[in-house]
């Protein structure tokens, strides 16, 4: 296999399981450094299969000071930072009626702030090191609005917003910024949906199934290699064309 990466660090958020734990898998097997912050203190036993140029620190992508102290261990041990894959993320489904506003603010806070965070201090850190490469995760659920989301819905457009406004902030340093929209795939956080649901959303899915963790993945690989050197403030939907 060819390597993208090689002598590149980047640092994911929430990749102790599901899409990030396979990215981090990815752009590791493209000869890159990985960093995984994700917010259990321990290293999780899953993240103990890397050999070299791995690294884990506990980091909660809601809290300013964790997400730069999680970059300063990167730059430490590795030298410097070229790609940040802001992809932590959580769910607290209700109906609007039901959800609580600490439900609210918990997906808010996650999934819309945690990427402003993790954007902020990656951008900041790149316009001083010559550049790079950030990539947010969205959702398909911020593009067509999801029955019993309102919270993670609102929080997944918002990061499309983000994206392409702080890549117009950041492409004079050489940053790019750019977004990945998936849709039903299989990880942790979609292994609680019923038999039922997952065949209803599958009958919406031209491609007739859902993703893997591993195909979010090799997006995310497309948008951290320099094959989308011309390519910023986009989103890549992922979806096996489910509301194309
Ligand atoms: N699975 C899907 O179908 C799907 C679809 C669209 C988008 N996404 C998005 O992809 C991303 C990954 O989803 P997944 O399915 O792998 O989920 P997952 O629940 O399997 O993994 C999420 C990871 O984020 C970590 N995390 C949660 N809160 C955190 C915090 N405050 N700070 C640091 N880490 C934190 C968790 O510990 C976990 O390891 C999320 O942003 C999710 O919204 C998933």
């Amino acid at each position: 296999m060819t390597e993208l990466l090689g002598g590149l660090t980047c640092v994911v958020t929430g990749g102790a399981q599901g899409i990030g734990l396979a990215t981090a898998k990815v752009l590791w097997s493209h000869g890159a450094n990985v960093v995984v912050g994700d917010i259990h203190k321990e290293q999780p036993d899953e993240l103990k299969q890397f050999p070299e140029r791995f690294l884990y620190a506990a980091c909660d992508v809601t809290n300013i000071s964790s997400v730069e102290s999680l970059f300063d261990r990167a730059v430490n041990e590795f030298g410097k930072v070229d790609i940040m894959v802001n992809n932590a993320g959580i769910t607290r489904d209700a109906t609007m009626a039901k959800m609580t506003e600490e439900q609210f603010d918990q997906v808010i806070n996650v999934n819309l702030k945690g990427v402003w965070v993790g954007t902020k201090v990656a951008a900041s850190y790149m316009k001083e090191s010559g550049g790079g490469r950030i990539v947010n995760m969205s959702s398909i659920s911020g593009k067509t609005g999801f029955f019993g989301q309102t919270n993670y819905s609102a929080a997944k457009a918002g990061v499309v917003g983000l994206t392409k406004a702080a890549a117009k902030e950041v492409a004079r340093y050489g940053i790019r910024v750019n977004a990945v929209q998936p849709g039903l795939i299989q990880t942790p956080m979609t292994e609680v949906l019923s038999e039922e649901i997952i065949k209803e959303k599958v009958r919406e899915i031209p491609l007739g199934r859902p993703g893997t963790a591993e195909e979010v993945a090799n997006a995310v690989l497309f948008f951290a290699s320099d094959l989308s050197s011309y390519v910023t403030g986009t989103v890549l939907e992922v979806t096996g064309g489910r509301y194309m």
